[in-house]
């Protein structure tokens, strides 16, 4: 973890807990929060919170998260009847349907605190924190999370979507080595990017990719997952296809959509194809054969096949849903 980090995210535990009362494990160097793994994010929903019938529909959908957008989907004068609406939601939530995360306003804005205390009293999967510029903004978020004293188990996700962000990437990633960060997620805001940098918007985004990439480069270093931002042409399926295959290659882990007939699509690309998984099946069946188990590299079909082949192997089959839980809470 890199020194700034750790000193930021330490004082900002020392402020309220004092040293000792560090959460036990809380650094987890290397290892994957089990919690946070076991969570398939192929498609993950924006619906504003003014948009009752939109929430509605949730309940039938298949996305496996639904981000519900108090920011930039709500006009300023609409804020206070977003949140109402967002409260009546939760209160009446299904038991059934997508994880639920709550997008608030960035902390420094009016909206900002208000919107927190709503989102933690509707007791989401995770907040996601809009416009973070620096690892600081989502300390400062953990410290307000912790000072109402909320469960550990709310995750912080983040959008990467300035120019800022994309400077400290490193540093922002790094937080997800820090179980108390809460940390769980980066999620690319490329509307916002394209709009603070000044870059091309092309249907191929030739000129995002360097930083998409440099976003899940950051994911992994972390151990966090990472999700492509949104296409805003949802009536384009040919182009949304192609967008979530490129998005797949780059190794983003799903997609963020903003229209329900975005969801099969993110769904069927983002998961292995049979021809993967058979190839998982096989390479896993052969390190399983006797006197294959301890050796570090195998003969299969003509080709070598190492052990990081095997853990790629295990990667693709846990994306096939054989170890997740599907769906709920
Ligand atoms: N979540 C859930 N349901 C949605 C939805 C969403 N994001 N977008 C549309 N729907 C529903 C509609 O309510 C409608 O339901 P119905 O068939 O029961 O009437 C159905 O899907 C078809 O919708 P459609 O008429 O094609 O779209 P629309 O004109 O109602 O809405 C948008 C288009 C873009 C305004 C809408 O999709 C939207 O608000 N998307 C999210 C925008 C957002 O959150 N942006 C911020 C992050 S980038
Ligand atoms: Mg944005």
């Amino acid at each position: 973890m890199g020194i700034e980090c750790q000193i930021h995210s330490t004082s900002a535990f020392h402020r309220h807990f004092g040293v000792l009362a560090r959460r036990p494990s809380a650094m987890h160097e290397g290892g994957m929060d089990p919690v946070r793994k076991a969570r398939r994010r192929r498609s993950v929903l924006y619906v504003p919170a003014v948009n009752e019938k939109a929430l509605a529909k949730l309940a039938t959908l298949d996305c496996d998260a639904a981000i519900i957008d108090l920011e930039d989907a709500i006009a300023p004068d609409d804020k206070d009847r977003a949140r109402e609406a967002m409260r009546r939601f939760f209160s009446a939530r299904p038991d059934t349907g997508p994880d639920l995360v709550i997008r608030i306003n960035p902390l420094a804005s009016e909206w900002g605190l208000a919107d927190l205390d709503a989102a933690r009293a509707c007791r989401p999967r995770a907040i996601l924190l809009p416009k973070v510029d620096t690892p600081r903004q989502l300390l400062d978020l953990d410290d307000a999370l912790d000072e109402a004293d909320a469960a550990g188990r709310l995750h912080v996700w983040a959008m990467i979507e300035t120019p800022r962000a994309m400077l400290n990437i490193g540093a922002i990633a790094e937080l997800g080595r820090d179980r108390a960060a809460r940390l769980a997620c980066l999620v690319a805001g490329t509307n916002d990017l394209v709009k603070e940098t000044g870059i091309a918007a092309t249907s191929d985004r030739r000129w995002l990719v360097p930083w998409l990439l440099q976003i899940v480069l950051a994911a992994r270093a972390g151990g966090l997952d990472a999700l492509d931002g949104v296409m805003n042409d949802f009536r384009d399926a040919e182009g949304f296809a192609a967008e979530c295959a490129a998005a797949r290659a780059m190794g983003f882990d799903g997609k963020t959509l903003i229209h329900p007939s975005q969801i099969e699509p993110a769904n069927r690309i983002f998961s292995p194809s049979g021809d993967e998984i058979a190839e998982a099946e096989a390479i896993v069946t052969a390190f399983a054969l006797p006197g294959n188990e301890g050796r570090g590299v195998i003969s299969l079909d003509g080709r070598m096949v190492e052990r990081l082949h095997l853990d790629m192997a295990r990667r693709v089959l846990a994306r096939a849903g054989r170890e997740f839980s599907s769906g709920g809470r």
